[in-house]
């Protein structure tokens, strides 16, 4: 058998998913695809409209009828892809706090998760992906041929988007990031539709104590482990 080419990673924010998945997609050549941009692009478009984001019917109105583009990087400023909002570049603006603040409680709502999740389906199902979210395992891509869910402590991830954002230049507060942390993970695993949660046949690897590298190879030894099966 061949590489797995649909290859699912799923897990809280600041669990490693980004940086292991493109990775992963470097190495085997494969299309790196992560949806939480599509939830931030919704986000964004919200705010930038003026809407309530606790008003479902508008927002899911919103998620409706937005055009949300991914494509190659047009600028070498350490993104991954463009990130496009109606024609416009959001690569920067969908990672803001204020996003982060708000993102998850329209990710709860089922109408904006039906049109994203198709969306991410379509994509996910011409293979040689590396797909990464909260639920592709569990429900955009149940048929996965690897899924991964990276997990790790509440205070490690906080410490990581701590120094992530240090990094990139951003006045930050730890325990303001701990706390907003701990918010989003909760909405995220309690909401009704798609929560977030290991699927039954999702290989769950705690990241605490473990280096990038490392996970990255627990990954390939998965894909190595799967190729031979
Ligand atoms: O991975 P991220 O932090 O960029 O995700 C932003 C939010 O989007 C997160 O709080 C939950 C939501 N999300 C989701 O519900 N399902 C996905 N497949 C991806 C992201």
């Amino acid at each position: 058998m061949g590489s797995p080419q649909i290859i699912a990673i799923d897990g809280p924010a600041g669990s490693g998913k980004s940086t292991v998945g493109k990775l992963v997609a470097e190495h085997l050549g494969y299309l790196f695809f992560d949806t939480g941009v599509m939830y931030r692009a919704v986000t964004l478009a919200v705010i930038q409209q003026g809407i309530d984001v606790h008003d479902e019917v508008l927002v899911s109105n919103i998620a409706e009828t937005i055009d949300i583009g991914l494509q190659t990087p047009s600028i070498l400023d350490g993104r991954d892809c463009d990130i496009l909002l109606d024609g416009k570049d959001v690569t920067w603006d969908i990672r803001s706090p204020e996003i982060d603040g708000s993102v998850s409680i329209i990710s709860a709502y089922p109408r904006v998760r039906q049109i994203l999740s198709e969306k991410q389906r379509r994509i996910g199902l011409q293979g040689r992906v590396v797909m990464l979210g909260r639920d592709i395992g569990t429900v955009v891509l149940p048929e996965a041929d690897l899924k991964v869910y990276l997990d790790a402590s509440v205070e490690e991830r906080a410490r990581r988007r701590y120094l992530e954002r240090i990094k990139r230049g951003e006045k930050v507060d730890y325990d303001l990031i701990l706390t907003m942390l701990r918010e989003r993970d909760q909405i995220d695993s309690t909401r009704k539709i798609a929560p977030l949660k290991p699927a039954d046949d999702a290989i769950v690897i705690n990241t605490d104590g473990l280096n990038i590298q490392q996970v990255f190879e627990s990954v390939l030894a998965l894909i190595e482990k799967d190729r031979v099966q």
